[in-house]
């Protein structure tokens, strides 16, 4: 499952107040959503919290948004210990400060060992520059191109580019909150095939509830990847 966490500010803006309060609300939704996706048996999690293209918001922003991860991910190493979550963050980290790298690193190498849930968190993270470095990874390889440019070369490629350690598995859903409809150059390989579920309620709103009903809403997609149903094929 993959999350979009779209809609905090708007949410502070409607309670006449600053976008960085909806973003600190935003971040107990998340607390909230992974203990949900461990409980419901969800293999892998990936949350979009700070998007390459995000340096674009003004400085002070960006800063608190920054901060903010750094102290979240601080304070929640211990609770993903307990419950067996892997952490692992994707993206490029060359352009975060010091103290964010330390902590991501620090959370990852003290979370290394949970096997309950692998919990992703995209930071400084564009799909379609990791597909490019991917592209150049490869290019630059040793070997006959035909078996270098596959699938599985590429894909080991694209997570060796954002530092993820296990190749990165499909998209099986995608949710959106906050009400548009777009990817917003988030996992465009991995969702291939991903259902999409674009839902209106701003991320702070969202909690374990709705996740486990966006899970139902999952369970009656029909998928065909291509195919024919079963049924049809009888
Ligand atoms: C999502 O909420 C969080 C980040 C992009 C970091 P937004 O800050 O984009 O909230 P809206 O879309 O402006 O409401
Ligand atoms: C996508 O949301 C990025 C994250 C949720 C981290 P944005 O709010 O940045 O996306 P756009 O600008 O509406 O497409
Ligand atoms: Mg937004």
């Amino acid at each position: 499952v993959a999350i979009v966490m779209d809609g905090n500010g708007r949410w502070a803006e409607r309670r006449g107040r600053p976008r960085t309060t909806g973003h600190v609300a935003g971040a107990r939704t998340a607390k909230a959503v992974v203990a949900a996706a461990r409980k419901a048996g969800v293999r892998t999690l990936t949350l979009y919290a700070f998007s390459s293209d995000n340096w674009r918001r003004p400085p002070r922003e960006v800063g608190s948004l920054l901060r903010l991860l750094r102290r979240t991910l601080l304070a929640e190493t211990a609770r993903c210990i307990a419950n067996g979550i892997r952490l692992t963050v994707v993206g490029r980290r060359d352009r975060l400060p010091e103290a964010l790298r330390m902590a991501i690193e620090g959370a990852e190498a003290a979370t290394a060992g949970g096997t309950a849930l692998h919990l992703r968190v995209a930071i400084d993270y564009s799909a379609r520059d990791a597909i490019l470095r991917a592209a150049a990874r490869l290019a630059d390889a040793d070997g006959p191109v035909a078996d270098r440019w596959t699938r599985d070369r590429f894909a080991a490629a694209l997570s060796a580019v954002d530092h993820d350690p296990v190749a990165p598995v499909p998209v099986d859903l995608l949710i959106r909150t906050g009400g548009e409809h777009r990817l917003s150059d988030f996992l465009l390989w991995e969702c291939a095939y991903a259902e999409l579920l674009f839902v209106p309620t701003p991320w702070p709103d969202f909690d374990g509830a709705a996740f486990e009903g966006a899970l139902a809403e999952f369970a009656c997609r029909q998928r065909r990847f291509g195919g024919v149903t079963v049924a049809a094929r009888a």
